[in-house]
């Protein structure tokens, strides 16, 4: 069981070996997660909705995730972390972008941070990674820019967004990602940016030619009823599991079977 690196993507993707990345948000599910052999753990800023209860990823803190990514890293020590980076820790400046990253490897130990945007943000990646920050970039849909797009929206659906997207898939592996998560286009322009940069695409609902797949742990579970994305597969049931459960134990105490 080797210890993954930045240094285990490239050559993952150069062995044509698939690299597997889930979102987790505390200890319990991260320990569970690495010790199933999952390459990756995101603390995605999907804790917004996941776990917090915000309608979507905008109002989530550096705190609030910089809270869930320490209990990440004490669930699971050896895994490889990835810290997410919520809305407004990056855009103001590259100054603020630089520290509030760095806080994320100092302060809650992450291995690597995430940031969505194509070209206007290669400059920053160089910066982070400059510095000695490796980042994951982030493509397609971009839930940090649903105000101004309207919503969420499969992009890549006409060939000038497909080519707009690989051009900015070359931009970010220039700038020195590591690795792009590749959201919500289709399989056809999955395939097409994953063959034609060196670095790893990482897909949700981007079709099976990325070169791995990462899911939203609760959506997985079937632990996330609000709302279950085209793309999410479910391998459980574990939100009716759970409200069986609570429902029997509920039961029981009112009749005095449980005491
Ligand atoms: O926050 C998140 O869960 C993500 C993944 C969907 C890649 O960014
Ligand atoms: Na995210």
């Amino acid at each position: 069981n080797n210890k993954v690196t930045v240094g285990t993507f490239r050559k993952r993707k150069a062995a044509g070996e698939k690299i597997s990345m889930l979102t987790v948000y505390d200890a319990p599910g991260a320990a569970i997660c690495h010790s199933a052999g999952v390459d990756s753990l995101l603390v995605g800023d999907s804790l917004a909705m996941t776990v917090l209860g915000y309608k979507n990823t905008l109002p989530l803190t550096m705190e609030e995730a910089l809270h869930h990514a320490k209990a990440v890293r004490r669930g699971a020590p050896d895994a490889f972390v990835i810290f997410d980076m919520p809305f407004m820790s990056y855009q103001a400046s590259d100054e603020e972008a630089l520290r509030n990253a760095g806080r994320a490897l100092k302060e809650a130990g992450a291995d690597a941070i995430k940031l969505e945007g194509g070209a206007e943000v290669a400059p920053l990646i160089a910066k982070l990674v400059g510095s000695g920050i490796p980042v994951l970039a982030h493509l397609g849909l971009l839930p940090q820019h649903i105000m101004t797009a309207g919503g969420y929206k499969l992009t890549g659906k006409t060939p000038e967004d497909a080519a707009r997207l690989l051009e900015d898939a070359r931009k970010v592996e220039a700038a020195g990602a590591f690795a792009t998560v590749l959201e919500c286009m289709p399989s056809e322009v999955g395939k097409m940016i994953s063959e034609n940069i060196s670095i790893p695409t990482i897909g949700i609902g981007s079709g099976p030619d990325c070169d791995g797949q990462v899911q939203v742990l609760n959506d997985l579970l079937g632990l996330f009823e609000e709302f279950t994305p085209k793309h999410a597969r479910r391998y459980a049931e574990l939100g009716r599991l759970f409200r069986e459960a609570v429902t029997a134990y509920a039961e029981d105490v009112r009749t005095a079977k449980f005491r």
